[in-house]
């Protein structure tokens, strides 16, 4: 089965409102509408960016997507700097990424918050936000030789007590941490064996129908140069972009890539 590749631009705590406003614009203005048959394509900028990001792709009817960068898996109530799942279906978020290595590292999410979260984000079929769950394993572990062993608990943690039912809507990121931000990315067969890994305990999962059509990103350093190569491969259905995700001209150039 063909997958629809996504690239999606991971803006970290980047960008105020204004320079959200014209980050966006640059991008809506080099986007080609008949792109969007061939690659889906969202931004994520941080939570007070993602109305104006949204209103001025709205604007252009540009056919990008948003996405947030984190989500609370309770719908209201006593959670103080929390947001919540009818908060980003309000503004319209397509996406969430979940459990990305600066969130499991800097602010100790665990694998059982992830979890919940994917859980959350997946029970709603009607429209549901799509999950971009985050995996992938430290330097430590790449040189101890066990990554394949992480990834594969990382990815059953983050399913627990989903079907294939829900599954279908989530997307997988792998991103090695440390290819994160250090310009060291993956090689593509590197990155093609722990996709393959990925997509093979999805299989184990959720069957093998239902694996073959959840996309597996790649995600760690990525951008124009090297972006090309990368997709190219079998297991690898798009990109989780943070640097280059923030120059309209590099971002717009990775999606090229995917079409
Ligand atoms: P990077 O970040 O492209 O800057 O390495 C990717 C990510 O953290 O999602």
């Amino acid at each position: 089965m063909a997958r629809k590749p996504l690239i999606a631009g991971n803006w970290k705590m980047n960008n105020t409102i204004a320079q959200a406003v014209v980050l966006t614009q640059e991008i809506s203005n080099i986007f080609e509408s008949d792109w969007a048959d061939t690659v889906d394509v969202a931004i994520c900028p941080p939570f007070v960016d993602l109305k104006p990001a949204k209103t001025v792709l709205e604007f252009d009817k540009t056919k990008i997507s948003i996405g947030a960068q984190n989500v609370y898996w309770e719908p209201s109530g006593a959670f103080t700097g929390e947001i919540s799942i009818p908060m980003l279906k309000d503004i319209g978020c397509d996406y969430c990424i979940v459990g990305h290595s600066e969130r499991r590292t800097l602010f100790h999410e665990t694998n059982e918050d992830v979890n919940n979260k994917v859980r959350a984000l997946l029970a709603d079929k009607v429209q549901p936000i799509h999950p971009i769950v985050c995996v992938g394993e430290s330097l430590a572990v790449r040189d101890e030789g066990t990554y394949i062993d992480f990834v594969d608990a990382q990815v059953r943690a983050a399913f627990a007590g989903t079907d294939e039912i829900d599954a279908k809507d989530a997307v997988v990121a792998y991103e090695p941490i440390w290819a994160i931000g250090t310009g060291r990315t993956a090689t593509p067969d590197q990155a093609q064996e722990v996709c393959a890994a990925i997509r093979a305990t999805l299989a184990d999962l959720f069957g093998a129908e239902c694996a073959e059509g959840i996309r597996v990103l790649y995600g760690g350093s990525m951008n124009e140069g090297n972006a090309e190569m990368l997709l190219a491969q079998p297991d690898i259905d798009g990109g989780l972009i943070g640097g280059a995700s923030l120059k309209a001209a590099s971002f717009v150039d990775i999606v090229k890539a995917a079409l």
